[in-house]
């Protein structure tokens, strides 16, 4: 990721989005200064307790409390697909992007086709009920250029997964993955993702797209 986004060194980093910082923590060594921001004030709580040394505001992705051309990488990474309207968070984010600075977007993304993306984003609502929308890449393409940015680099990188994981007992309540193992049961193979039986767990793959932006 750190390759990715390109950095000489020294910059400013800031994520919107950023949880409990376990992605940002991945520029602590390539960049001067990690700056999180998050609407969840308990994300953010976990991610202090974490890593002491980032900055960390609460705040919504729409109106970022930081000046205007002051970072030099502003990231997002698996936070659009909760967000119904990404438009208004990628114009601020490349608001506080520094002008010959970079913003980088990571999610995961749907397919192509339509039906399955529909289905996708029920199965993915179901598991989470604060899951908004995946969208396919070429919507996260048309979205980027509408808030001013043209890609410099982009990659989708296949990910497979197991629900077990996907949905570890530790985390979700029994009654929710059951729900989940009903409908991929049913409408697994219209949701794009490939699902495939492993004893009795659920293997499949999904798409993470990941692009890096500059100002047009
Ligand atoms: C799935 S987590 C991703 C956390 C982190 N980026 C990572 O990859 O580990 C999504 C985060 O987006 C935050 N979020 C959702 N909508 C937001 C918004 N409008 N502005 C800022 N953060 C938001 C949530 O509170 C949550 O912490």
């Amino acid at each position: 990721m750190v390759e990715f986004a390109r950095l000489s060194g020294g910059e400013t980093v800031l994520e919107v989005g950023a949880g409990t910082g376990n992605f940002l923590n991945l520029f602590q060594r390539a960049a001067r200064r990690l700056v999180g921001v998050d609407l969840t004030p308990a994300m953010l709580y976990e991610a202090r307790r974490q890593w002491p040394d980032m900055e960390l505001i609460v705040a919504d992705g729409a109106r970022l409390p930081l000046e205007s051309s002051s970072v030099e990488l502003v990231a997002t990474a698996q936070t659009l697909h909760h967000i119904w309207e990404p438009l208004p968070v990628l114009k601020e984010m490349r608001r506080v992007m520094a002008s010959e600075g970079k913003l980088l977007v990571v999610d995961q993304v749907a397919t192509e086709r339509f039906e399955e993306a529909v289905m996708m984003n029920k199965l993915e609502t179901v598991r989470d009920p604060s899951h908004a929308s995946s969208r396919p890449p070429s919507a996260l393409r048309t979205l980027l250029r509408v808030a001013g940015l043209d890609i410099a680099a982009e990659k989708l990188v296949d990910e497979e997964g197991r629900l077990s994981q996907w949905m570890s007992p530790q985390e979700f309540p029994a009654a929710r993955i059951e729900k989940v193992r009903d409908f991929i049961d049913e409408h697994g193979p219209t949701t794009g993702m490939d699902f495939r039986r492993d004893g009795d767990d659920y293997v499949f793959t999904r798409l993470r797209f990941m692009a890096l932006a500059r100002s047009h």
